[in-house]
């Protein structure tokens, strides 16, 4: 397994400040606690995804239809040459194919510290076939894998769904892959307007993500730490809003984490804050647990 030089071990997730201008700015305005940042992932062509309203806030946890809009390759790749910030990037992809993948990660791959595979998103476009639900089961995952391992000797992550057999997938990958990621969001779920009856997402379906979803990717993190944590680091992604959030994802097994959901509303200022907060609050329970580094907790728990 080979390690991402990051620390401290935190990042956006993707999809979620994902822009390069987003870092720039960020940093310039005193982000100091994000170890690297995760680009929006990005695929083989300009795609729209849908169109608004994608984004729906039901008081307790969010749902998006974003569907992966992502612009040419071509534009991508200029914004990565022009690039100015001093936060690593971890690039993030998607296709619909093992070549689109390989394809993607061989373009942008000295763009990066390391690459995030996105197999795992459940959104999709009204009328779209889910290219993800097609690509996150164990033949097609393993075939994508191997396809990237074959291209990059960068750090691989490997996002996984919270839907699907996340365990076989997980232990499939597991020899071409340097980390699981666990997960993507949850569902897709459904709210419709009770007067007019329409949806109320445009994609009609929409992924959960937030607090509410943070159990279930805490069980995810833990079934594959049990199933391969020996073998792949884990990425944690699901409803991290504060640091006693990141103690517990890493004594389940988690060793980097990643803030999506819980920024929604906060201003650049105010993010600014949360992320340099969120870790000197990691480091102050640290201390009272009498530990020297984070390390020492991994996979620290007592469920068995
Ligand atoms: C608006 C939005 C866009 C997202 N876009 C992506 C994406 O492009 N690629 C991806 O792998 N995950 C994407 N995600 C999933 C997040 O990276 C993250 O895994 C998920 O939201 C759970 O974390 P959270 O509860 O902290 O938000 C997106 C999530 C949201 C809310």
């Amino acid at each position: 397994m080979k390690k991402l030089p990051i620390f401290p071990p935190i990042t956006n997730a993707c999809g979620i400040l994902s822009y390069l201008p987003v870092f720039e700015y960020l940093e310039e305005i005193g982000l100091k606690n994000m170890g690297a940042g995760v680009s929006k992932s990005s695929g083989p062509m300009e795609k729209l995804g849908n169109i608004n309203p994608t984004v729906y806030w039901n008081g307790n946890v969010l749902m998006n239809s974003f569907a992966l809009p992502s612009m040419e390759p071509e534009d991508f790749e200029k914004e990565l040459e022009q690039y100015g910030g001093k936060i690593p990037l971890i690039l993030s992809h998607y296709g619909n194919s093992p070549e689109d993948y390989a394809r993607s990660v061989v373009r942008f791959d000295k763009y990066g510290i390391g690459h995030e595979i996105n197999i795992s998103c459940p959104n999709f476009e009204p009328g779209e076939k889910s290219v993800m639900k097609a690509m996150c089961n164990t033949e097609k995952g393993v075939g994508v894998i191997k396809a990237v391992r074959g291209v990059t000797d960068k750090p691989v992550i490997t996002k996984l769904s919270p839907n699907e057999d996340y365990v076989a997938i997980a232990k499939a990958v597991a020899q071409y892959t340097d980390y699981i990621g666990c997960g993507n969001t949850i569902g897709p779920g459904l709210e419709i307007d009770p007067y007019s009856g329409y949806p109320i997402l445009t994609g009609k379906f929409g992924g959960l993500s937030g607090d509410a979803i943070r159990p279930i990717t805490m069980k995810m993190v833990h079934e594959i730490y049990q199933a391969v944590g020996d073998e792949v680091g884990i990425v944690a992604s699901g409803g991290i809003s504060k640091s006693e959030h990141i103690i517990s994802y890493a004594r389940l097994g988690a060793s980097i984490f990643q803030i999506g959901t819980v920024l929604r509303g906060k201003n650049s200022k105010e993010t600014v804050e949360f992320f340099n907060d969120l870790w000197d609050g990691v480091e102050n329970i640290l201390k009272e647990l009498k530990k020297k580094s984070i390390n020492e907790i991994i996979g620290e728990n007592h469920v068995k």
